[in-house]
């Protein structure tokens, strides 16, 4: 006779202890009735296929000795058992193995707990009526862990920090982006140097003001975050810095209308860059990606940003949703540009702009004419090796958050 070991109900022993009052089994999920609050629901496939120690290896480092195909579809609990320190012992029903767990790393990894941690607790949004500039110093960023931390913890909740004291140099450029991650080369150079001329290649090598733009919404993944340092100034005709909160602008745009933010979430748009000769040598490209405008994580949070609206190419939705892709555009063209969004500050040399490029907007004011010629210095690197040292700071800092989730940006695949 054939028994369905999942109905079989599991012996179980619970030695007083000071972490777990109860235990339940119900089809393939255990729920754990902790001591001081609240209840955490484990299925017992997930138990299974995150069993610590050396029988598994290490998952994190995927130095793993065991492989999802060795669990049976039937599994069950044949015997769960909590001892006096509270730790959680399952007994599998199939091949004998028995998995130990300890309370704090199930209440630390448990789903539910890591559904409900979300990155917005971390994230403060800002429009032009706040006033302050977050701001590090350079020799404390490459001092030690702290200052390097409060670098990063300052990206990563306004989305940009103001770092002093950088060299104003060339080299300073690198220097300050290495604290970050690995610079990403692409046709515009390892570093581009924004510095106003006569033959315009690009719009940034003009005098011209530049709307708040994310860069590079034409690429699949576009730069994650940006360096903007200073290494001459205009004087006071012009030239200065722009950032805009883009989370801001879209949190506004959903209070004013719903349905132009879901659409501007859900209708990819084309973004484009040809540039064809003359330009320099390797700086010819065509570009296209296709991407939604605002990207959210899958339960409806917004997660990243990309918008520069002389990239936006020519549309091919469907021709129902053109009229309201239109109106959603405009509307957010219109809040973009709204100086009531805007911080703006005027770059003194040795000063440097850290930015997240797939949330916060940069953009400048005109300076034709300007007493001083304008040197800055752009380069870039991606977000997951900013996020990747921020986690790690946080640990080693003993600082909380190190497991908190961070937002992945506006990749689109
Ligand atoms: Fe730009």
């Amino acid at each position: 006779m054939l028994i369905d070991p999942v109905c079989a109900a599991p012996e179980v022993t619970l030695a007083d202890n000071p972490e777990i009052a109860g235990l339940a089994l119900d089809g393939r999920e255990l729920t754990i009735d902790w001591r001081f609050g609240g209840t955490d629901r484990f299925n017992l496939f997930w138990l299974r296929d995150n069993c610590p120690g050396p029988e598994t290896g290490d998952k994190w480092t995927a130095v793993r000795r065991f492989s999802l195909a060795q669990i049976d579809e039937t599994l069950s609990a044949r015997r769960l058992s909590v001892d006096a320190a509270g730790r959680l012992a399952v007994e599998w029903s199939t091949g004998g193995a028995v998995s130990h767990y300890e309370p704090a790393w199930l209440k630390a990894m448990s789903p539910a707990r890591r559904r409900a941690r979300t990155f917005e607790a971390d994230c403060t949004l800002w429009d032009g009526s706040w006033a302050e500039w977050p701001a590090v110093d350079f020799a404390a960023v490459e001092a030690g862990m702290t200052g390097h931390a409060d670098l990063l913890e300052a990206v990563a909740r306004y989305g940009f920090a103001l770092v002093e004291g950088v060299p104003a140099a060339p080299e300073g450029t690198e220097r300050l982006a290495a604290k970050v991650g690995y610079i990403r080369e692409n046709d515009f150079g390892r570093v581009f140097d924004i510095v106003s001329e006569p033959d315009v290649w690009d719009l940034s090598q003009s005098d011209s003001a530049l709307d708040p733009h994310t860069d590079d919404p034409y690429r699949y993944n576009p730069p994650g975050i940006s360096f903007l340092h200073c290494l001459e100034a205009s004087g006071e005709g012009g030239g200065a810095s722009i950032l805009v909160d883009g989370f801001k602008v879209c949190a506004a745009l959903k209070q004013a209308d719903p349905a132009a933010f879901q659409l501007l979430a859900e209708t990819p748009v084309e973004f484009v860059r040809r540039r064809l000769d003359p330009v320099p040598q390797g700086a010819d490209v065509h570009l296209v990606a296709r991407a939604p405008v605002i990207a959210l994580d899958s339960d409806g949070r917004q997660i990243g940003f990309r918008f520069h609206e002389r990239s936006i190419g020519c549309l091919a939705v469907d021709p129902d949703r053109m009229d309201a892709l239109y109106r959603a555009l405009i509307a957010l063209t219109k809040l973009v540009t709204d100086p009531a969004f805007a911080k703006r500050r005027q770059l003194a040399p040795g000063q440097a702009l850290v930015f997240d490029n797939q949330r916060v907007m940069h953009g400048r004011t005109g300076f034709e004419g300007a007493p001083g010629r304008r040197w800055m210095r752009i380069t870039q690197t991606d977000r997951d090796q900013f996020h990747s040292r921020l986690r790690l700071l946080r640990a080693r800092l003993g600082r909380p958050g190190a497991d908190a989730p961070l937002p992945a940006g506006a990749f689109f695949g």
